[in-house]
């Protein structure tokens, strides 16, 4: 494999994404290049039009939820769907980094089932689940974004939830429609990524330092 021909860089200037944004909802005429770039193409979206997310919508990204697969098929999460303005603004306040929920018309709380002895695999499912509520998300159209509560954010969170202390809560999504004109008007954080020589090796791994 020649890896200098499958890596591309993101054109920043047309868009963070490297696509426009008519091009990040799934059509049922995809071909497989346009599901790649689609894949490809997931990025972070922080800035929401108001606009709800229909309950259909909702449906399917909770149902795509559900079939994530986990560390021996445990299932070890519960997930609490939030469109109350004050409870998103409440948990956007909280230790952590989910401003971003202040300002999105849903939000997703990830609830894992905490066991002290699975810390490992519940972290990875976790992992596994929000990315697949992403695509999910993202193939209607809808933006999110990851938020972590950290510190003391992690109790309140669950406080202002009733969550159980037993519970391990560290995610949030923020989910919405993006609002590309106050994306715009944030100042670019370029975010390239390392090209594909610098992390996949052929066979065996060899030290390129
Ligand atoms: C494990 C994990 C935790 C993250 N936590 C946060 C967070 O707390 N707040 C936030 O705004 N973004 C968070 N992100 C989003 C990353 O900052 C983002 O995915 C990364 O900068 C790449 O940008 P992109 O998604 O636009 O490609 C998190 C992402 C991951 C995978």
């Amino acid at each position: 494999m020649d890896l200098g021909d499958v890596d591309g860089e993101v054109d920043v200037s047309l868009d963070y994404t490297g696509l426009q944004r008519s091009e990040q909802v799934m059509t049922e005429s995809d071909t497989v290049r346009d599901r790649i770039a689609f894949l490809r193409g997931l990025r972070s979206v922080r800035d929401f039009r108001p606009d709800p997310v229909p309950r259909e919508i909702v449906d399917d990204l909770l149902e795509v939820a559900r079939w994530s697969g986990s560390a021996n098929n445990s299932q070890p999460w519960e997930l609490v769907v939030i469109l109350d303005r004050e409870t998103l603004r409440s948990l956007a306040a909280v230790e952590g980094y989910a401003k971003h929920l202040a300002g999105a018309p849903l939000g997703i709380v990830l609830v894992m089932a905490g066991e002290p002895e699975r810390v490992g695999h519940e972290t990875y499912d976790e992992g596994r689940l929000s990315e697949r509520i992403m695509l999910a998300a993202a193939v209607h159209g809808v933006g999110s974004c990851i938020g972590w509560f950290a510190g003391d954010g992690r109790q309140a969170a669950k406080t202002l939830l009733g969550i159980p202390a037993s519970r391990l809560v560290r995610t949030v999504l923020s989910l919405g429609y993006p609002d590309d004109e106050a994306r715009r008007a944030r100042p670019k954080r370029e975010q390239p990524r390392k090209p594909l020589a610098e992390i996949v090796h052929q066979e065996r791994y060899r030290d390129t330092e």
